[in-house]
Order: structure tokens, then C-alpha cells, then sequence
């Protein structure tokens, strides 16, 4: 899913993305356990001449998980098809998908909890067995038969890891949260970014850069090009923490590196229901957003920083929120403030 950023909404950066793109687990920076755990997949499977187990990714966009998919497909030698839940309308295209791969090849379904259920009943058969139950005819005359299909690795990419059907969870042999990044991951992804885009960045200019990205590999690469812009068009030979200061500025992106819905959301809580709690429906609708891009894409960072809480009444902005908007915070609230994030 992508973030529906500051910068141009339906603006995607299709090419930029291709050519940072790491291509081997050497290159894919951080989310250390994951990649040793698939290491271990791919290396064993590879012994044994077998397909490597289904494998699901999930967590907040833009963390990496087309990404490493594509990377084990890279290091284990074989296909990928790409494709996503949405896309896949009617069982009888998947059975084509199906049907069309190779042995041991990868097929990656991108938004995999949107598979319809007709189409995840196909699934089943074909995870467990690698079986394409297929129905011929209509009415009593109808009858089924089975056909054998390449032994393929699924790989599930989702954001929502808990609207997936249990069966279907159950199906994948290893199932994998990506995390946020460390301000000094971001750093690494930008400074190798930086010589491929034949452009230089100081290294103070890197760490303010890497500390107002949201963790996320995406947006490093999204405002380093709005920096890289913004020396070229000052003439500038490298990219200088003043440029990323005034370029992150005028973006909106403040020195958490949260956005203008960021901040919307938590002035909406504290300003409109005092602090909160308010549920997600309601947030949505007062905040004109979508709940499903509130939950996926705007709060996970939030809650990551410790500004808001989900509770089973609704959402809370922390008293971090308050401190960090500087608001006046009149409420009880026995929440700690966690002074190394200021
Ligand atoms: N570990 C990493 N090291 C270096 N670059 C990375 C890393 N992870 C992601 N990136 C870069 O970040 C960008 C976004 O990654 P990717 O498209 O894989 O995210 P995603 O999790 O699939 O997001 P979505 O949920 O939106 O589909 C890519 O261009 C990729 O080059
Ligand atoms: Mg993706």
C-alpha cells in the first residue's frame, strides 16, 4: 500500500524504486533476524533440491517486503511472478497463475488478505498438496478433477496481517513482522543510495535525514531525492544538513519526521475529544481519512514513538503527544513521558 505522503499524492517513483532496489541479502540492509531465518530456509531447501516453504511478510508499507521477495528469488536462482490479492477476481485466474509456473518458482501475492474466498479455497489444495482442484460442467453432470501442479513457494505480502483467514495463515511455514529501521540502518540505505544517485550527503545532513524518515526505507529514499533536488537547484556539491533542514521544512516533515497527518490525527484526538479515547470510525470520519489507511499506514509509527495508544475503547494521544505538539496537557494520565525522544 503506499503511503498517501506529503509530497504528491498519486506521485510514484517507479524507476527510482527499481534502481535502489537491493538485489541480494548483502545489499538489504537491516531486519537482521528475518534474513538470517530465510538464510537458513533457502540454504536447506537448496540442499535437499526442494522448494523452499510458503512465506508470509507483514507489516507497515514501504519496510521492504516486495523487496525481499524479489531478493529470494534472486538468491535461490529461480522465477518470480508478481502479483496481488485484488488481481486475482476469479478462481479460474489463479489456476492459469498456477498452472503457468515452473518448478520451484516463486509466486509473490502483494495485499494477499484481499483475495476473495473462492479464490483462497483454491489456494488451499495448491499450498498443502500442490493440487488444482478444478471443477468441469454445471448442474448434477458436474464433476471434479485434480491436476498436479509445479511444486512453487508462495510468498504473502500483507498489511494487515490480522484480516487474513486463519487457514490460510496456517498454510505459510514462516511467517515474518518486519520492523521500523534504526535511525542507523537508514543511514546505511541512504549513504549507499546516495552514491548510486551520484549525488553526496554530509554525514550530519544523513543522520538528520535517517531521524525524520519514520523508520521506513521508502521515505529515506523519497526525501533524499527532494534534497538531492534542492542542492542541485542551489548548486550545492553535497547535501548539507541546512538543505535537508529546509527541504524537510518547507515538506512539513517535523524533526520526528511526522507529517501533516501525522499531526492532524493527534490535533484531532486532543483538540475535538480531549485527549481521546475515540474509535477508529470516528477519527476516520472527523479526520475526512480512510479508517484502513489511519490503522495501516498513519498509526503504526505513532504508537511505535509512544504518541498514541490503542486501547479497547479507542485511541489515546500519550501525554508525549501533548509535549511534543506543545499542548497543555490537562488530563490524569499515569503515562510515563519518555524523555530520550525529545
Ligand atoms: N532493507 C533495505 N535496504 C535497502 N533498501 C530497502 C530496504 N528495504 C526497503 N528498501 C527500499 O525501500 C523501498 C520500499 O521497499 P518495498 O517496496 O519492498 O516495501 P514494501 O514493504 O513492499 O511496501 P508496500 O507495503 O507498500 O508494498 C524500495 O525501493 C527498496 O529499495
Ligand atoms: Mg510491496
Amino acid at each position: 500500500m503506499e503511503r498517501n505522503t506529503f509530497i504528491e499524492p498519486e506521485f510514484k517513483e517507479p524507476l527510482l524504486e527499481t534502481s535502489l532496489r537491493p538485489r541480494t541479502f548483502s545489499q538489504y540492509i537491516g531486519q537482521e533476524k528475518i534474513k538470517k531465518n530465510l538464510s537458513i530456509l533457502i540454504q536447506a531447501a537448496s540442499e535437499r533440491n526442494e522448494t523452499i516453504d510458503h512465506i508470509l511478510f507483514y507489516g507497515p508499507p514501504g519496510l521492504g517486503k516486495t523487496t525481499l521477495a524479489n531478493i529470494i528469488a534472486n538468491e535461490m536462482g529461480v522465477h518470480v511472478k508478481t502479483t496481488s490479492g485484488p488481481a486475482i477476481e476469479r478462481p479460474g485466474d489463479l489456476a492459469a497463475i498456477l498452472t503457468n509456473l515452473q518448478e520451484h518458482d516463486i509466486l509473490f501475492i502483494d495485499e494477499i488478505h484481499r483475495l476473495s474466498k473462492s479464490v483462497e479455497e483454491v489456494l488451499y489444495p495448491a499450498m498443502e498438496d500442490f493440487k488444482l482442484d478444478i471443477i468441469i460442467g454445471k448442474g448434477p453432470s458436474a464433476r471434479s478433477i485434480r491436476l498436479d501442479i509445479p511444486h512453487f513457494t508462495l510468498i504473502g505480502a500483507t498489511t494487515k496481517a490480522g484480516m487474513l483467514s486463519s487457514p490460510l495463515r496456517d498454510r505459510f511455514g514462516f511467517v515474518a513482522k518486519l520492523a521500523f529501521y534504526s535511525n542507523n540502518e537508514l543511514l546505511e540505505i541512504l549513504t549507499h543510495s546516495a552514491t548510486t544517485l551520484n549525488t553526496s550527503i554530509d554525514k550530519d545532513a544523513g543522520i538528520e535525514l535517517a531521524r525524520r524518515s519514520r523508520g521506513t526505507p521508502r521515505i529515506t529514499l523519497r526525501l533524499l531525492k527532494r534534497v538531492r533536488d534542492w542542492a542541485q537547484i542551489h548548486k550545492s556539491d553535497s547535501i548539507t544538513k541546512s538543505i535537508v533542514d529546509e527541504t524537510l521544512d518547507a515538506l512539513g516533515v517535523d524533526n520526528l519526521g511526522l507529517d501533516d497527518h501525522d499531526k492532524k490525527l493527534l490535533m484531532t484526538i486532543i483538540n475535538k475529544f480531549n485527549g481521546g479515547p475515540v474509535g477508529l470510525d470516528t477519527l476516520a470520519a472527523s479526520t475526512s481519512e480512510d479508517a484502513n489507511t489511519i490503522e495501516d499506514v498513519v498509526e503504526p509509527y505513532l504508537l511505535q514513538l509512544g504518541l498514541i495508544e490503542r486501547t479497547p475503547r479507542g485511541r489515546i494521544a500519550t501525554a508525549n503527544a501533548y509535549k511534543h505538539l506543545n499542548i497543555k496537557h490537562h488530563k490524569e494520565d499515569n503515562t510515563i513521558i519518555q524523555e530520550s525522544l525529545f
